[in-house]
C-alpha cells in the first residue's frame, strides 16, 4: 500500500511550526516572572557590587594622595630597636644552658632586662664595646636624647619608621630606652609618650655555636616558657684595626610579615655596635648617629594585592555569570520532557527538526539577551574589564560561548529526565567549574611550567576555554589600566601568548561535537520524542529488507497464532485480510495483525501485551475499547499514537503506515492521553492556538475553531480560558486535552479515557462534543463507563489479555452475550431453596449466578421464559412466605462486559 498524500487539513510547513513554537515559548517565556528577574538582576548585582569597590578603591585613593606623600620633618630620634616583650624576654630556668639570665621573678614586676649575647676572639676587648652601647643619659640634658637607644615589642606594619605604632601614643605596649643600670620608674618624656627606662644585659658566651644553641633552646619555648634574647653580636677577630661583626636578629613576631624590621630596625643594631665600637676607638664624645632618616616622597597607591584580588574576583565573578544560564535554559527544556510536553507535541504533527531549530534559536535569543544585559551593565558600570575591550571582539566571543552553551544545554538535558535533576546537574557544574578554573585552569595558564599544547588540553575541559577569554579580557583590562595599550581589539588577536583565538577555536570544535552527541542521544535514549531508536539507528538503511516471500511466510504463520478467535473477531480479520489485498483506502485506520511482545526481563518471561490485532475503522466510526485493567489497551494505544514501535504487523491511517511514515501520521491524528500534558503557565486558550498552529490553522479561521473548541468543552465563559491551565481542576484539564485533541479537524483522534473525573453535567457536554466530532473523523475511545461506551461508539470490542474478544455494536453485544433476565429475590434465608425450586420449575436452564444471605440472582434465558410467569412467581412466593425484595433486570452492558472479560480470562488460564 503505497502512502497517499493527505489533501486536509494540510501539512503545518516548518515555518507554520516553527511560529507556533516561538509564540508558545516567548509566551512561557513572559510567564515566569522569578526565573527572568533573577537572569536580568543577578548581573546588575555582581557587577554593580564590582564597581562599587573600584570605585571605594579610587575615592580613597584621591583622598590619600593621589597627591604626593611628603616627609616635612625627619623624626626627632632614632628608630627603635626590637627587643621581645616582657614576658618572652629570656629568664634563667633548668631548661636554659646558662645560669647567668635574670631571674623569673622580674616577669611579675614586668621589667625583665632585654638581653644581648655577645662573643668574640677577644673577650676583654668586646666586653669594652660592650659597656659603650648603652651610654647612660641624664633626663636634663636634651643633646643626651640624641643618644637614646629605644626599643619596643611593638611590631612595625609599615615599612616607615615614622608611622612606628611604637610612637603612637596610644601604642598598646611600652616604648622603653636602654640602660645598663636603671633607677626604679625612671623615665624620660618623648614628644608623644613616655618613655621609660629598661636594663640593656650584655651577657658573654664562649662562642657562637653556645649563642647558637641558646637562642635555639630559648626560642623553642622549652616547658612552654619563651627565653628570648634582643639580639646578639659575634665580633670575631674584632681588634683595634679591625671591627668584623655578625648579628643574629630574629624578627619580633608574627605579625612582622613584611619583614619590615629589616627597614629600619635591623641598620640600628648594626648602628648600635658600630657605634659603640666607635667609641672605644675615639672616646665617648664620637658620635654615630642613625637618625633623621627622610623618606621619598612617594604617591599614595591603593596595595597592589588589594587591586590584584578585587581583579580575581572580578574574573571569577564575569565568569560565573556568564555560565548562569546554564540552568534556566536546561531546566526551560527538561520541563517540556519531564511533563511529556515534547511527545504530546510531536503527536500532534511537531516535527523534531523544528522543535530542535526553535529550541535552539529560542535559548539563543535568551542567552544573548543576557549577554547583551551582561555587556550594557558592565559598560554602564565604568569597569575597565568592559569598557577597555573591543566591544564587537567581547560580543563575538560572548556569542560562540553562547552558543556552546546551548549544545552543553542539549546534551545535559538529554541525560537527564525531572527539572529538578536538571537544576541540580546543571549549578553543581556551575559551582565545579568556577572551582576547578580557581584551583586549575588559573594556575595552569598562569604557571610558565607547562606546555602549550598541555595548556590546550586543559581548557579543552568544559568551561574552560570561557575561563580563558575573560582572563585575557581581563588581562588587557590591567595592562590598559596601567597605562599599557588600550585593552583587547581585533588586531590583538595574533599577539603572542593572547590565548583567546584557540579557545575560540576550541569552543567551537566542542559546540559541533556537543551538538552532534545531543542529537544522537536524544534519539536513542529517546527520553523526549517518543520512540527509542537502536544505538546503531544510522546503520539501518543497510539493513536487508526481507523479500515479500518472506513477507508472506511471516503473516501466514502468525496467523495461526490467535486461534481462538470469536466469529466476530475472526470476521473483522477476513475484512482486513481482503481490505489489504484490495489496497483500499475507504477506511480511516486499519490495524493489520498488530502484535506487541515485551522481552523478557530479568527472569521474566516475555510478555505479549497485544497478541495479533486486526481492526478497521470506518470514516465517521467511534469505536470504543473496553477492557479489564492491563488487558493491553494502553499498548495498542501507545502503538497507535508512535509511542512505541509494533513487534510485528502493522497499522495504516489514511493510507500511511504507521511504522515508516508515523511523521506524516502525526499531522493528521490527535491525542488525548490518559494523563493531562499540559503547560501549567499556559491558558487554556494558549494552549489551543499554539495546537491550532501546529495543525495549520490561522488567521480568523484558528481564531474560529478555538472559540468554538473553548465552547463545545465549556471553557469559554466566566474567563476560564484565560486562566493558566496549572490552576484548573482535573475535569476542566481533562476537557481542554479532548478540546486539544480535536483541534484542527484530525482523521482520526485517539481518546483515553477521557471523561475520568468529570462531573456529570461536563461529561455530558464532552459527549455532545465527541458525537459531533465523530460526524467527520474515526475516533478510538477507551473508557471504563458503560454508559459512555452506550451513548457514543457504534462499535465496541472487549479486549482482553491482549487480544479482542469480541466485536459489535452495543446492541448486538448485549442481545449476543445477554439474551436473559436477571432475576433477584430476597427472602428470609429459610426460604432460600424453596424459592430456587420455584425459579427451577419455572425455567429449567435458571442459573443461580449469586448467593448470599436470603439474597439469590437468577439469569433466566428469555426465550424459555414470559414475563408474566415470572411476575406469577413472585405473586405465589408471597403468598407463601414473606419476601423483602425483588427485582427484575433486562441485561446491561456492564453485564456483557463481565460475562465476556471472565470467559476469555477463563479460557487463556486453561490453556
Ligand atoms: C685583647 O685586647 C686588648 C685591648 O683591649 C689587648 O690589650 C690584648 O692584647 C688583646 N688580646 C689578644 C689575645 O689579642
Ligand atoms: C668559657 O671559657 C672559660 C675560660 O676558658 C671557662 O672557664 C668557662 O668554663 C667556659 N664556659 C663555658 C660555659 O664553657
Ligand atoms: C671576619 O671573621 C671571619 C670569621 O672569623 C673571618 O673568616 C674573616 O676573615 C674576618 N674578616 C676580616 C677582615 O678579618
Amino acid at each position: 500500500m503505497e502512502p497517499m498524500e493527505i489533501s486536509t487539513p494540510g501539512h503545518a510547513g516548518f515555518a507554520t511550526q516553527a511560529d507556533a513554537l516561538l509564540r508558545k515559548s516567548f509566551t512561557y517565556q513572559k510567564r515566569n516572572k522569578s526565573q527572568n528577574c533573577c537572569l536580568l538582576i543577578t548581573p546588575l548585582v555582581i557587577i554593580g557590587f564590582f564597581a562599587f569597590v573600584e570605585h571605594y578603591l579610587k575615592q580613597m585613593s584621591a583622598q590619600r594622595g593621589g597627591a604626593v606623600v611628603e616627609i616635612k620633618k625627619p623624626a626627632p630620634w632614632p628608630p627603635a630597636l626590637n627587643i621581645p616583650s616582657n614576658t618572652t624576654r629570656a629568664v634563667s630556668s633548668k631548661y636554659m644552658p646558662f645560669p647567668d639570665l635574670p631571674s623569673p621573678s622580674c616577669r611579675v614586676s614586668g621589667n625583665c632586662p632585654a638581653t644581648f649575647l655577645l662573643t668574640g676572639t677577644n673577650q676583654s676587648f668586646v666586653m669594652t664595646i660592650a659597656e659603650k652601647m648603652f651610654p647612660p643619659v641624664s633626663t636634663e640634658d636634651p643633646s643626651d636624647m640624641d643618644r637614646l637607644v629605644l626599643a619596643t615589642s611593638v611590631p612595625l606594619f609599615q615599612p616607615n619608621y615614622l608611622v612606628d605604632a611604637a610612637f603612637e601614643p596610644d601604642s598598646p605596649s611600652p616604648l622603653y630606652y636602654l640602660q645598663s643600670k636603671c633607677k626604679a620608674n625612671a623615665s624620660i618624656p618623648y614628644p608623644t609618650r613616655k618613655v621609660k627606662c629598661l636594663e640593656g644585659l650584655n651577657l658573654w658566651r664562649n662562642s657562637s655555636s653556645d649563642i647558637n644553641t641558646e637562642i635555639y633552646k630559648g626560642a623553642n619555648k622549652q616547658n612552654k616558657i619563651d627565653n628570648k634574647f634582643a639580639a646578639a653580636f659575634d665580633f670575631q677577630n674584632t681588634n683595634k684595626a679591625n671591627f668584623n661583626v655578625t648579628l643574629w636578629n630574629e624578627p619580633s613576631t608574627d605579625a612582622d610579615i613584611l619583614g619590615s624590621s629589616t627597614f629600619t630596625r635591623l641598620p640600628r643594631l648594626v648602628n648600635l655596635a658600630s657605634n659603640a665600637y666607635l667609641q672605644v676607638l675615639q672616646g665617648s664624645d664620637t658620635q654615630l648617629l642613625f637618625e633623621f632618616i627622610k623618606e621619598v616622597p612617594t604617591i599614595f597607591s591603593i596595595n597592589a594585592s588589594v587591586s590584584k584580588t578585587v581583579d580575581f574576583f572580578l574574573r571569577i565573578a564575569s565568569f560565573g555569570l556568564l555560565l548562569f544560564p546554564v540552568t534556566v535554559l536546561l531546566s526551560s527544556i527538561v520541563y517540556e520532557k519531564e511533563k511529556k510536553l515534547r511527545i504530546m507535541m510531536k503527536m500532534h504533527g511537531l516535527r523534531d527538526t523544528a522543535y530542535w531549530a526553535i529550541t535552539y534559536i529560542y535559548c539563543l535569543m535568551v542567552s544573548l539577551l543576557f549577554v547583551q544585559f551582561f555587556l550594557i551593565a558592565g559598560k554602564l558600570s565604568g569597569l575597565y574589564f568592559f569598557t577597555k575591550n573591543g566591544y564587537t571582539l567581547q560580543s563575538m566571543f560572548y556569542f560562540l560561548h553562547v552558543n556552546w552553551q546551548i549544545s552543553f544545554a542539549f546534551l545535559i538535558s538529554t541525560l537527564v529526565s525531572t527539572v529538578k535533576t536538571a537544576q541540580v546537574v546543571g549549578s553543581t557544574f556551575m559551582m565545579l567549574i568556577c572551582i576547578f578554573s580557581f584551583f586549575i585552569a588559573s594556575r595552569v595558564i598562569e604557571s610558565t611550567a607547562f606546555s602549550g599544547s598541555f595548556v590546550v588540553l586543559v581548557e579543552m575541559f568544559p568551561g574552560f576555554a570561557l575561563y580563558r577569554g575573560v582572563y585575557e579580557f581581563q588581562k588587557y583590562a590591567t595592562f590598559a589600566k596601567n597605562g599599557a595599550g588600550v585593552g583587547m581589539q581585533w588586531q590583538n588577536l595574533n599577539d603572542p601568548g593572547n590565548g583567546i583565538k584557540k579557545a575560540m577555536v576550541i569552543m567551537i570544535t566542542e559546540w559541533k561535537i556537543m551538538l552532534s552527541l545531543a542529537y544522537y542521544l536524544d534519539q536513542v535514549l529517546s527520553s523526549g520524542s517518543g520512540r527509542r531508536r537502536s544505538p546503531l539507528f544510522f546503520l539501518h538503511c543497510l539493513r536487508r529488507k526481507p523479500s515479500s516471500q518472506e513477507q508472506y511466510l511471516q503473516r501466514n504463520s502468525s496467523q495461526l497464532f490467535p486461534s481462538n478467535d470469536h466469529s466476530d473477531v475472526a470476521q473483522e480479520r477476513q475484512k482486513v485480510e481482503q481490505l489489504m489485498q484490495e489496497g483500499s483506502t475507504s477506511y480511516t485506520a486499519i490495524c493489520d495483525n498488530i502484535k506487541k511482545i515485551y522481552p523478557g526481563r530479568d527472569g521474566n518471561p516475555a510478555k505479549a501485551a497485544v497478541r495479533g490485532l486486526s481492526l478497521a475503522l470506518g470514516r465517521s466510526e467511534c469505536f470504543g475499547m473496553l477492557g479489564p485493567n492491563g488487558a493491553g489497551k494502553t499498548s495498542f494505544i501507545s502503538m497507535m499514537i508512535g509511542l512505541t514501535e509494533p513487534t510485528s504487523g502493522t497499522a495504516y491511517v489514511e493510507g500511511l503506515d504507521i511504522t515508516t511514515c508515523m511523521n506524516n501520521v502525526y499531522t493528521c491524528m490527535g491525542v488525548c492521553p490518559q494523563f493531562d500534558l499540559l503547560w501549567e503557565t499556559l491558558t487554556g486558550r494558549e494552549h489551543l492556538y499554539f495546537y491550532g498552529r501546529l495543525k495549520n490553522l490561522r488567521g480568523p479561521v484558528l481564531k474560529r475553531a478555538v472559540e468554538e473548541a473553548l465552547k463545545d468543552v465549556n471553557l469559554f465563559h466566566g474567563g476560564v480560558a484565560d486562566k493558566h491551565a496549572g490552576k484548573y481542576s482535573g475535569g476542566m484539564k481533562r476537557r481542554l486535552s479532548v478540546a486539544i485533541s480535536l483541534i484542527g479537524n484530525p482523521k482520526i483522534v485517539y481518546l483515553d479515557e477521557p471523561s475520568t473525573g468529570l462531573d456529570p453535567a461536563s461529561r455530558n457536554s464532552l459527549w455532545n462534543v465527541v458525537k459531533r466530532a465523530k460526524k467527520n473523523r474515526a475516533i478510538l475511545l477507551t473508557t471504563h463507563s458503560m454508559e459512555e461506551a452506550e451513548a457514543l461508539c457504534d462499535r465496541l470490542g472487549v479486549f482482553v489479555d491482549g487480544a479482542l474478544c469480541c466485536i459489535g455494536n452495543p446492541k448486538e453485544l448485549k442481545a449476543r452475550y445477554g439474551g436473559y433476565f436477571l432475576f433477584t429475590m430476597t427472602t428470609t434465608q429459610s426460604n432460600d431453596t424453596e424459592v430456587e425450586n420455584m425459579v427451577l420449575s419455572l425455567c429449567n436452564n435458571a442459573q443461580k449466578t449469586y448467593h448470599l444471605g436470603g439474597t439469590q440472582k437468577f439469569e433466566l434465558p428469555k426465550h424459555e421464559v414470559r414475563l408474566a410467569d415470572i411476575f406469577q412467581l413472585v405473586e405465589d412466593a408471597k403468598s407463601k412466605f414473606p419476601v423483602q425484595a425483588w427485582a427484575l433486570a433486562d441485561t446491561t452492558l456492564e453485564d456483557v462486559f463481565i460475562k465476556v472479560t471472565r470467559q476469555a480470562q477463563a479460557t487463556s488460564s486453561d490453556e
